[in-house]
């Protein structure tokens, strides 16, 4: 199986989470892409989503699902959205696709956080993947210092801008040991907006697409 196919296994599993005529909260990413696609093909009705990213937002309209502002609900039940790594904590880096800030605030104000992800993403401790770190462009260089500090190295990435207007670093070579602790340090520093790291408000439940099937861990 292709690791589009594990995608597409895991998006199938996840429709049974789906609460019909609720609000969902969506995610970003090519994993919920083809959730969307399931979503739609199977015809769950929505009263809106919440969407954490300009991506999703276009795909949810052309699905014909009404685009609900956030301001409007105090609490999702349901959140569902991919991830760049999954350690056996289900704590996660996510923010490849650079929708990290908007993807946070609306895992926050669910009760329920859905992962979806193909195997290759369960760590034993997170960092090989690069840490993405939002920060506002007049803060770039000292941030970067601060990671560098840390122990990271640190890249721009290039020619990407998010959907706030902000720029992204991308940090490799840190060890992950603690990172509650790693979340909370970096997002106090002034001029950053969010790191990657969703350790205080971790996934819920995990689904793993394997060649054997999906993997339901809670
Ligand atoms: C976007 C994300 C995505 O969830 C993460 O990058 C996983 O993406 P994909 O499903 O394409 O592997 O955090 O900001």
């Amino acid at each position: 199986m292709d690791a589009l196919q594990l995608k597409q296994l895991v998006a199938q599993a996840a429709l049974k989470y789906v609460e019909p005529n609720t609000v969902l909260g969506v995610g970003t990413g090519s994993t919920v892409d083809c959730f969307l696609d399931a979503l739609a093909a199977a015809g769950i009705p929505l009263k809106g989503a919440v969407s954490s990213s300009v991506r999703s937002e276009k795909k949810l309209r052309e699905m014909g699902v009404p685009i609900v502002d956030m301001n409007d609900v105090t609490e999702l039940s349901v959140y569902i959205d991919g991830a760049d790594e999954i350690d056996p904590a289900f704590h996660l880096v996510k923010g490849g696709g650079g929708a990290l800030t908007r993807e946070k605030i609306v895992a926050d104000i669910s009760r329920q956080f859905v992962c979806i992800a193909d195997a290759s993403k369960m760590v034993g401790v997170l960092g090989k993947f690069p840490l993405p770190v939002e920060v506002l462009p007049m803060s770039r260089e000292a941030v970067a210092r601060k990671l560098t500090a840390l122990g990271g190295q640190v890249k721009e990435r290039a020619g990407f801008v998010t959907d706030n207007g902000n720029l992204i670093l991308d940090v490799s070579g840190l060890a992950i040991t603690d990172p509650v602790a790693m979340e909370q340090q970096i997002n106090q520093w002034p001029g950053v907006v969010t790191n990657g790291l969703f350790a205080l408000r971790k996934a819920d439940v995990v689904l793993l697409g394997t060649p054997n099937g999906v993997e339901t861990r809670s």
